[in-house]
This record gives structure tokens, sequence and C-alpha cells, in this order.
């Protein structure tokens, strides 16, 4: 398990080191490892600077493959361009091991400028359904031992969050035995499992789920692993405080939906142009001065 710095200080002086000295990717993993010591001795983010403590904390991670620079650098901005929720959000992109001799030069650089890259270990393809959600909650309780959030999130990386709204569902919510998002209705259960666009879970339910690996094994790791992920929790009666955000959370429709009121997230924005459509309607730009090169010329 590799952390990039949740700290925004540690990242850039970092930075600046593994340039000069062109670490290779083994060498940056162990540096970024004793980075965490750093980075949780302190548990506000660099995000977080506001004076007053914050309600709670939510850990959003989206699972990402290496290749999708383009994409992170979107969300990036997807995520920094939104009113300031009540709570500490710290988002990471969560990546399987990077095996491409160029991305791993490339997505170590990335770590080490913009310290929210998580790489796991124990999921080893970039398969959707190879455990990835599994390596991905079962390891963050550890991870994050010394700093505990109060939730985690898996989100996808064509899900548009918006943060400070779904901050204001959690915040008079449980803050154990949680699951949240939009219930996947099956027979007469509105919510067995919850789509695979964004959930949420507590912090002692993602504990659990890296505690109970017999539980996890039994009912399996390979298949659709949001699914999956509703199994586990039935089987060993978890996540009884169940919250189903539809219709906050959707899939766009490009042609036929349009976006709804209060929206929470929403999911399927599998191209720019989709993203820019987003930007757009949820007047992410409004108020910033354009840059003199994204000034029409007269
Ligand atoms: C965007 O801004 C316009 C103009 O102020 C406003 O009417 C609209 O409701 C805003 N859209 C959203 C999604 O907040």
């Amino acid at each position: 398990m590799k952390q990039a710095t949740s700290s925004r200080f540690p990242a850039t002086s970092f930075c600046s080191l593994c340039l000069r000295l062109l670490l290779p990717l083994g060498l940056v993993a162990m540096a970024l490892s004793s980075l965490v010591v750093l980075s949780v001795s302190g548990c506000l983010s660099a995000e977080t600077t506001a004076a007053r403590e914050p309600e709670f904390r939510l850990l959003v991670g989206v699972l990402t493959t290496p290749s999708r620079y383009e994409r992170r650098g979107i969300l990036r901005l997807a995520y920094a361009l939104q009113p300031a929720p009540a709570a500490q959000v710290d988002v990471r992109f969560v990546l399987c091991d990077v095996t491409d001799a160029a991305d791993a030069v490339l997505v170590a650089a990335e770590a080490a400028r913009h310290g929210d890259i998580l790489v796991l270990d124990g999921c080893s393809t970039e398969n959707m359904n190879d455990g990835k959600t599994h390596a991905y909650l079962s390891s963050v309780p550890r991870l994050f031992a010394p700093c505990p959030y109060d939730y985690v999130m898996k989100a996808d990386d064509d899900t548009y969050l918006r943060v400070a709204a779904l901050a204001d569902e959690l915040r008079g919510k449980p803050r154990e035995d949680v699951y949240l998002g939009r219930g996947y209705a099956v027979g007469d259960d509105p919510m067995p499992f919850m789509h695979g666009m964004g959930y949420v879970v507590s912090w002692d339910v993602a504990r659990w789920v890296s505690a109970n690996e017999d539980i996890v094994r039994r009912s399996g790791t390979r298949g659709h692993e949001d699914r999956l992920v509703g199994r586990w929790l039935n089987a060993g009666g978890r996540g009884r405080n169940r919250y189903n955000l539809k219709p906050r959370m959707y899939d766009i429709n490009w042609d036929m939906d349009e976006f709804r009121p209060n929206t929470i997230a929403v999911h399927r924005l599998k191209n720019n142009r989709r993203w820019a459509a987003v930007f757009r309607h949820f007047n992410v730009t409004v108020g910033i001065k354009p840059s003199t090169a994204a000034r029409p010329h007269n």
C-alpha cells in the first residue's frame, strides 16, 4: 500500500526533490509511504484550512486507471471548483498496481505533484471486476488507521459529485453502520446494494469488510463489484442504516434526460463534451475570470 500525502505542503517539497533526482518508482513509493506518517500526524488536510473543526471527515476514492491522465485533470477541476462543504472531504484517485513502465514514471510524477494518488496492493489488474473495490475498502482502514475518517466513499471516474450536497445529506445521519447511495432495486428490495456511480459506507463498515475476510471470501470478491459489496454487508448484517439517494443520484441519458434539481451525483460522463455540459449547467466557472489565454481575441 502506497499513498501520496494528504497535505499539499509536503507534496510540493517532495515534488521538487523527486524531479531533481528523477527517482525510479520504487523509491518514489518508499518516499511516499514515509510521507503518510508525516501527513497523518495532523488529521486535517491542506484542503481544510478553516479554523473550525469539520463536522465530519469523508474520504472519496475515485476508482480509475493509470492512463486516464486527462480525466483526472478534469476531475481535479470538478472537485476543486465547488463550494466548500461543512465537512472535511479528501479526494484520492485509486489505482491498482501500475504495471506499464511509462505509466509508472508519469503516475509517480503526478502523485508527487498532486499528492492525491492512492496505489493499492492486492489487486493485480485494472479489470473493473477483479476485486478493486474490495482492495480499496479493506485497505483504507489500515492505511488511515492513525487518523480514521467518519465515512469512506467509492466513486466512478465518470461521476460528477456535488460534494456540499452530499455532505448536507450525511450531516444528520448516524456515523456508524451506514450504507448510502443510489439504491439498486432487486425484486421487492429497494436497495440490496448501491449503484456503482458512488456510495458511502461509514468507517466501521469499511473496517468490518477489512476484518471479515471469511464472509467476504464466502460471498465472493469476483463478479459485479458493487453488487458484491451489498452481498457482503447483507450476509454480515452490516450497513443497516441504509439510505437511498435516488433520484438525486442518477445516470444521464444524454439525448433524453435533463440534469435534475438538487443533484448529488450525475453519472456516465464518458467524454469531455459531457463534462463541459456539466460544468456549464452547474455554473462551475461562473464568477471566475477567464485567463488571458482563454479570452477571445478582438
Ligand atoms: C446557474 O446560474 C443561473 C443564473 O444565476 C441560475 O439561474 C441557475 O439556477 C444556476 N444553476 C444551478 C444548477 O445552480
